[in-house]
């Protein structure tokens, strides 16, 4: 540390503890304490905003991303170089993609020793299901409906990730989606915005806990702000025509519910939204965000995101962007360059007013003040821990047992499923039985190649059978570890032989089908969703010789799978499960964990239905009487139903719903509760999700036909009865209207409970 910044940190501390021991005095009660603690960060903010420049406060706004060798010789020249020397002279306030201890600290120290004010990084990472030891992907976590584990999930990951020096992580994704053509439907939570805002609230809670300065816990960051899941056509990074009772019902509500649990960051989004690319959008990140909200983190782009305000049409060139974004609210510019180049000259100019930089740099500070970046820049930084905690027994453990809650059985019939343990003959086909990359699903930059257990390892823990192996067809040719290169294997039936034969004789055939791990996630839009390549032919060339087939999907989003349905006695919904992967299909498969998931998101029958989605609106003309009437809203070549709705998955135990009972006595307390017997009618225990929908018939602004508003996730032994019961509140029975005021209007109202979408019971009730 050079002796003139060593003396000015000195002074800043020795006034900020100052005021610290003088305020502490007075402190007696507890919130009074949690008000001096905020009090006290925004004094130190304050008193460090105080000693900066202005190039010193936007490079608190400018990230980087760290692909250079930094504990190797520095750069010399181009880029990178200027890279390097930004981050000497505290022109850089974050980085992301530098992880590990060791690469974290030597960008730390640099940061810490080598600059004026020594003000730490805060470093970013995509920890979006895990860091090295992988979870299943976001939309298989939702499946399980268990808000309990998915918060443990991201805890798990939380601690991971910061023994790897992390300290952010950019997630969770709360973009609601409708459109399975969408790749990155597998990072969301579905297509819910009531389920969406509920996992949103567990995530951010589990990767920050109670206490964010503990080193177990890194800030979230809800994402992509916004309509992003909204793409049209489902063609990633394309625009989003968004209405603004959809705006206001079902794409905010869960980042509200984001900010709501705390979160610390939000990342703004490529799409554009009405015109206005969201980089550069006042109304979202100012007037609603900021304003309305009243959220005092910071907004980073999206990568490149402000650049990218020039090839949308919206900035005349990067200075243009650089004002367009600052002015709309972005605080953080990730890897635009732009900030850094533009800002300043910027202020200078009276384009931008000095107070949106010192707003930002503000709210950047704060958030690594309050993660305790100041107390000890090095805190996220210890060899020991990295090593015992990346990859421990506990981690794998609770990866398992999320796996498990995720898989969602679709189909059983004749109760082929679960597979006998015993004097078995079990024909084991397609690629991804034995694939152990797959499985980690699309965003696993920290976790190896081949280091999830395949399914096919999973089948083999149980000795009592015979197993044969047999690939049929490839899904992919090529690298698998370069998502581009994935390339569909639609010609190479060569194998298809050798399965048919394997098949032919067996008792009962696995067919693991489906996507590879990187056919979803970002920038992998599809136009088709069925099984890729020659699968659906190597499935009914199997079909033809043995018919005893439990289908295991493997995918990153809904698939269109009717023939499927009609013909395959067991199908398996278990997308990719992350590390332990193989061993929770496995367990699946054989009983010893009975699957209770529910799908999150609607499966189609075919792609002419997409975008398809359970909460509807009725339309003027749902239907009409009379067999040859064509003027109602319908298709002539399909139905308009899904394949499998919706909150759908079965169990290897059956549940009777009975004596639903709605009071009605809004009026006296604010609430409508709803009770409703469960008996558990088969042989064995299991877990239902019991769901509660609302319709409200008639409003200012229509509603749909269904809203989910309650579930709770409930086990039973065989014969056994619970009464649940959920409550409503104004908050469930209210909507937002076009200038998004939140409304609870009297009226007429239908409640709908059961195991799917596709409710058993329903009453109606009153609110006057
Ligand atoms: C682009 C993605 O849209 C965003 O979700 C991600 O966090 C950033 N890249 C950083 O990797």
């Amino acid at each position: 540390m050079n002796l003139k910044k060593h003396i000015l940190c000195i002074l800043v501390l020795v006034l900020i503890s100052c005021k610290e021991n003088n305020t502490s005095k007075d402190l007696a009660l507890n919130s009074a304490e949690s008000h001096s603690k905020i009090d006290n960060i925004e004094d130190k903010v304050s008193a460090l905003l105080s000693k900066m420049t202005l190039e010193e406060k936007i490079g608190q706004m400018n990230q980087y991303n760290g692909f250079w060798n930094v504990t190797g010789p520095v750069p010399k020249e181009g880029d990178q170089a200027k890279k390097y020397d930004h981050l000497r002279k505290g022109y850089v306030g974050s980085m992301l993609n530098v992880r590990g201890v060791k690469d974290v600290r030597a960008v730390q120290k640099i940061a810490v020793e080598e600059t004026r004010l020594g003000i730490p990084l805060i470093i970013g990472f995509d920890v979006i299901h895990g860091y090295e030891t992988l979870s299943p992907i976001p939309i298989a976590e939702s499946a399980s409906w268990d808000l309990e584990a998915i918060k443990k999930s991201a805890e798990f990951a939380a601690k991971e990730a910061s023994a790897a020096g992390i300290n952010w992580t950019f997630a969770p994704m709360v973009d609601i989606s409708r459109d399975a053509r969408w790749g990155r439907v597998m990072e969301g939570a579905g297509e819910d915005p009531y389920l969406g805002c509920k996992i949103a609230t567990a995530r951010v809670k589990g990767f920050q806990s109670d206490d964010l300065s503990s080193h177990n816990s890194i800030a979230a960051c809800a994402k992509h702000f916004a309509a992003y899941g909204f793409a049209e056509s489902g063609r990633d990074y394309n625009t989003a025509d968004v209405g603004t009772s959809t705006l206001n019902n079902i794409v905010l509500p869960p980042f509200k519910a984001a900010k709501d649990a705390g979160v610390r960051t939000f990342m703004n989004s490529f799409n554009e939204l009405n015109g206005v690319p969201a980089t550069g959008d006042k109304y979202l990140q100012r007037d609603i965000l900021k304003e309305k909200w009243a959220f005092d983190g910071f907004v980073v782009s999206d990568w490149g995101s402000i650049t990218e305000m020039i090839a949308h049409g919206h900035a005349k060139d990067g200075n243009h962007a650089a004002e367009l974004a600052v002015n709309a609210g972005s605080d953080m510019d990730m890897e635009s360059y732009l900030y850094v180049e533009e800002l300043a000259k910027l202020v200078k100019e009276g384009k931008v007013d000095k107070k949106h930089i010192d707003d930002a740099a503000r709210r950047v500070l704060r958030v690594k003040f309050e993660l305790g970046l100041f107390d000890d820049p090095y805190k996220y930084l210890d060899e020991n821990r990295e090593k015992e905690v990346i990859g421990s027994q506990e981690i794998h453990d609770a990866s398992l047992d999320m796996a498990k809650k995720s898989i969602v059985l679709l189909k059983n019939k004749n109760n082929l499923l679960p597979l006998k343990k015993e004097g078995q003959k079990i024909a084991v086909i397609g690629a991804l039985a034995s694939d152990k990359t797959s499985p980690l699903g699309s965003w696993r930059i920290a976790a190896k190649d081949n280091t999830a257990v395949s399914v096919l390892e999973g089948l083999n823990q149980y000795p009592g059978n015979t197993v044969t192996y047999a690939k049929g067809a490839d899904v992919s040719i090529g690298k698998e570890e370069f998502a581009f290169e994935i390339k569909v294997n639609t010609t190479d039936k060569s194998e298809f032989n050798k399965a048919i034969q394997t098949a032919k004789q067996a008792d009962v055939v696995v067919m693991v089908l489906g996507e590879h791990g990187f056919q979803s996630g970002e920038g992998r839009s599809r136009t088709e969703l069925g099984l890729p390549g020659v699968q659906q032919e190597l499935l009914e060339a199997i079909y033809k010789v043995n018919k005893n087939i439990v289908l295991v999907l493997n995918n990153g989003r809904p698939l269109t799978i009717c023939w499927a349905d009609e013909n395959i006695p067991a199908i398996v919904e278990a997308w990719q499960l992350g590390t332990q992967s193989g061993n929770a299909i496995a367990q699946v498969l054989y009983g010893d964990y009975n699957p209770s998931g529910k799908l999150p998101m609607t499966f189609p029958r075919n792609v002419g239905q997409v975008p398809i989605y359970y909460n509807y609106k009725n339309t003027g003309r749902p239907s009409l009487p009379g067999p040859n009437v064509v003027f109602w809203s319908h298709y002539q070549d399909q139905k308009n139903g899904p394949l499998y709705p919706f909150g759908y998955g079965l169990s290897y135990t059956t549940f009777k719903y009975s004596n639903l009972k709605v009071s009605n006595t809004f009026t006296e307390d604010k609430k409508v509760t709803v009770s409703v017997d469960l008996t558990n009618t088969g042989k064995v225990k299991g877990k239902e999700v019991v769901q509660l929908y609302i319709r409200d018939m008639y409003a200012s602004i229509t509603r749909p036909v269904k809203e989910l508003k309650g579930f709770e996730l409930v086990e039973l032994n065989p014969n056994e009865t619970k009464t649940i019961t959920l409550t409503l509140t104004e908050k469930e029975l209210g909507f937002f209207d076009n200038q998004g005021e939140f409304l609870v209007e009297k009226g007429d109202f239908e409640i709908h409970v059961g195991g799917s979408s596709y409710t058993e019971l329903s009453e109606n009730f009153e609110l006057k």
